[in-house]
């Protein structure tokens, strides 16, 4: 049974095999889909469910975000995304993941200093850095480097102690954008620029990206509310793959930072976070409209490995709704930084419309989802396409750190082992000779 008793449970459904019934109780969820609770069918009926993908499996109880893929609806403590995005600005979108509830201006304050008095890294962490090639790719500097600070924060590694927890949590967070920022750095092999405690959280992460010894980056406030609106943008989205690696590797009882670390491997990923900076290398190959038919065609043929990056999603079978907001938001950065007619925003938006109405995207309902404009924001701002995902991560360790703590408070967490549908050998004597089908 779920630990919010508020859900309750309003019917069972009757699992009826060779003669056996069996009855799964139907748990009602507050919005969206309501779950039936098959933790007790191998006990009973000795089956496993199989679901390659987990598309119809509720990993987990969650309070924090919920997403309405039909409607294109995405709230965060059941805020919309259009409200946070408009009003709210990214720390205090950390904290209401994190706390449940929207800071009043004292506690906003007090959390903005907590956070912010977190930016600087050890020094002896910079020494890490000097262990990677300069074209190592900035997320493997950050997987290397985030999961390496459980060795220099020794003091918030206990998760059975709330204080530790939270100071973990306040730390991964903070110093994910200093981390970030010095592998920019790094990679373009200029010095690397302290965090500056006056600026906020987007100001802070932009003087350390654009500032260098020889002069200061002035940051403007059209560019920082963009930097920050893409923040909030990526804070979270329910139970993700890369939020789910972090579940499952937080369920073992590893520590927060090992536990980020494999949430910013998974988010790497090409079909996950590392879309972003895929979608904008796909659009400098297709280079000019006359080459978008050819690209769809790839996308639709079977044979063709090709995607369209930036398009689809597991849950969104609509317009995914922070797309909507960085296509606003597109417009006024290119507009402030004095790129006019951007010939890649211009094939984005020709190449979504073209798309939105062919018959394969309309039946398999892919839209743009939130990578297929972010790239042309951030490379606006001044980033190359391997910071993309980097960006996202910064973002995401909001999300992640909500959600491990949501699970290591949860009652009824266990450590996460799912079975298997297992289709091969039976028994066999050593040495009994069979043919080898495949030679690897
Ligand atoms: C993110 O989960 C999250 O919430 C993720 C995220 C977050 O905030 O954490 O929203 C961030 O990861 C966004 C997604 C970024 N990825 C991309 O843009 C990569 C391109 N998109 C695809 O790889 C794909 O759409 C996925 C991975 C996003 C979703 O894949 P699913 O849910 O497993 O869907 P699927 O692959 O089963 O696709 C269903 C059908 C397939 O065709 P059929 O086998 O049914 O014939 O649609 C096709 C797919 O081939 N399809 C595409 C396509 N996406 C799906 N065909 C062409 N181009 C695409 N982009």
């Amino acid at each position: 049974m779920p630990k919010n008793k508020s859900t309750s449970k309003i019917k069972t459904a009757k699992l009826i095999i060779n003669k056996n019934t069996y009855e799964l109780p139907i748990y009602n969820s507050t919005e969206g889909e309501s779950v039936i609770d098959i933790s007790k069918l191998h006990s009973q009926a000795k089956l496993f469910t199989y679901d390659p993908g987990f598309t119809s499996t509720a990993s987990c109880e969650s309070k924090i975000t919920f997403i309405d893929g039909d409607k294109g609806i995405l709230r965060y403590r059941g805020y919309n995304i259009e409200e946070l995005a408009n009003k709210s600005d990214f720390i205090e979108v950390v904290n209401l993941l994190i706390y449940g509830d929207l800071p009043n201006k004292e506690q906003l304050k007090k959390y903005k200093k907590l956070i912010t008095r977190h930016t600087l890294l050890h020094e002896q962490i910079i020494n890490f850095f000097q262990g990677f090639r300069r074209d190592a790719h900035p997320m493997a500097m950050m997987v290397g480097v985030m999961g390496a600070l459980s060795s220099f924060y020794q003091d918030t590694l206990d998760i059975n102690d709330a204080h530790q927890r939270q100071e973990a949590t306040r730390r991964i967070i903070a110093k994910s954008s200093t981390i970030g920022a010095m592998a920019y750095k790094y990679s373009i092999g200029q010095a690397f620029v302290s965090p500056k405690n006056n600026l906020s959280f987007s100001e802070n992460f932009l003087h350390m990206c654009f500032s260098n010894t020889a002069e200061e980056y002035k940051v403007s406030p059209v560019i920082s509310k963009a930097m920050d609106t893409i923040f909030i943008l990526h804070a979270d989205h329910e139970q993700n793959a890369s939020t789910s690696t972090v579940r499952l590797a937080g369920s073992s009882g590893a520590n927060p930072f090992a536990c980020i670390a494999a949430g910013v491997s998974s988010l790497w990923g090409p079909a996950h976070g590392g879309a972003n900076q895929a979608a904008l290398e796909m659009l400098e190959e297709i280079g000019s409209t006359k080459n978008i038919k050819k690209y769809l065609n790839k996308a639709k043929s079977k044979k063709d490995p090709f995607k369209l990056m930036g398009f689809g999603h597991r849950v969104y079978k609509n317009y995914d709704p922070r797309a909507k907001i960085l296509k606003k938001i597109c417009k006024n950065v290119l507009a402030h930084v004095g790129i006019k007619n951007d010939p890649i925003l211009k094939l984005a938006m020709e190449l979504e419309k073209i798309a939105l109405n062919d018959k394969y995207f309309i039946e398999k309902k892919l839209y743009p989802n939130v990578d297929f404009y972010s790239g042309i924001i951030l490379r606006a701002i001044g980033f190359p396409p391997e910071m993309f995902t980097v960006i996202f991560a910064i973002a995401r360790t909001a999300g992640w750190t909500a959600q491990w703590t949501e699970m290591i408070e949860d009652p009824i967490q266990k450590i996460g082992r799912p079975r298997q549908y297992y289709t091969g050998n039976k028994s066999l004597k050593y040495g009994t000779k069979r043919s080898r089908k495949n030679t690897r």
